[in-house]
């Protein structure tokens, strides 16, 4: 299927609402990658296995019990691991750190691709990420990068945990945000790095209706 628009990019560029809005302007599916990596995560964490057990990792990575439960607008995803809706804890920061770190490990990334893949339906996906672009859908008929400053993206999630009822201290969430980019892009197998033929977007000084705008043009053209 080559109805596919791939969104990739570091954390905190807003992938995820952009991605969402496309999908549901299109009328098409989508795909949260990180979804899948931070509920990995917390499956890893909750059975006890750690980093360097690669050979568990993998085995927990074809067997994970995982299902995304999608309202009728695209609207509100639901993900439940082992049958119990961890939709909220997956959103955690140290779940995002955790995901990051398990995320680099090749043996995690190749038995998570097939259940990426499956994703792909009629009559087209939106798939956000790393790497999706560059590994998952390398031929998918649209690409793009977003990027913003590390600072701007800082201060989004900032906002976002502000909104949310919860404290965050800016230079604390700067520092996590560059570490995640540290690793995200250093990392030996699908690190972070823009496909050749991605359309790059720096979000930096735009708004999401913006940014969406941008996108929709690509895809409809
Ligand atoms: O997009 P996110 O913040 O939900 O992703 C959480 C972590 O999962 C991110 O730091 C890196 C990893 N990830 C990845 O390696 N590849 C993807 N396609 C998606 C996420």
């Amino acid at each position: 299927m080559r109805n596919i628009l791939t969104v990739d990019g570091p954390s905190g560029v807003g992938k995820g609402t952009v991605a969402r809005a496309v999908a549901q302007k299109m009328g098409w599916h989508l795909l949260d990658s990180g979804a899948i990596y931070r509920a990995f995560a917390l499956a890893a964490n909750s059975r006890g296995i750690n980093t360097e057990n690669e050979q568990a990792l993998a085995k927990l990575a074809q067997e994970l019990d995982l299902d995304f439960i999608n309202d009728a607008d695209n609207d509100l995803v639901s993900v439940y691991l082992d049958g119990k809706d961890v939709s909220n804890k997956i959103r955690e920061e140290k779940t995002g750190d955790m995901a990051s770190r398990v995320a680099s490990i090749g043996v995690v990334r190749e038995a998570l691709l097939k259940r990426q893949r499956a994703f792909a339906r009629e009559p087209g996906l939106v798939a956000d990420g790393r790497d999706m672009g560059t590994k998952v859908f390398i031929n998918a008929k649209h690409k793009v990068y977003l990027t913003a400053s590390a600072e701007e993206r800082a201060s989004r999630r900032l906002k976002q945990l502000q909104q949310l009822g919860s404290e965050g201290i800016m230079s604390r969430i700067l520092a996590d945000v560059v570490a995640r980019d540290e690793r995200d892009s250093s990392r030996e197998h699908s690190p972070l790095v823009p496909a050749k033929d991605a359309l790059i977007i720096d979000t930096t000084d735009l708004s999401i209706d913006e940014v969406v705008t941008k996108v929709m043009t690509l895809v409809e053209a």
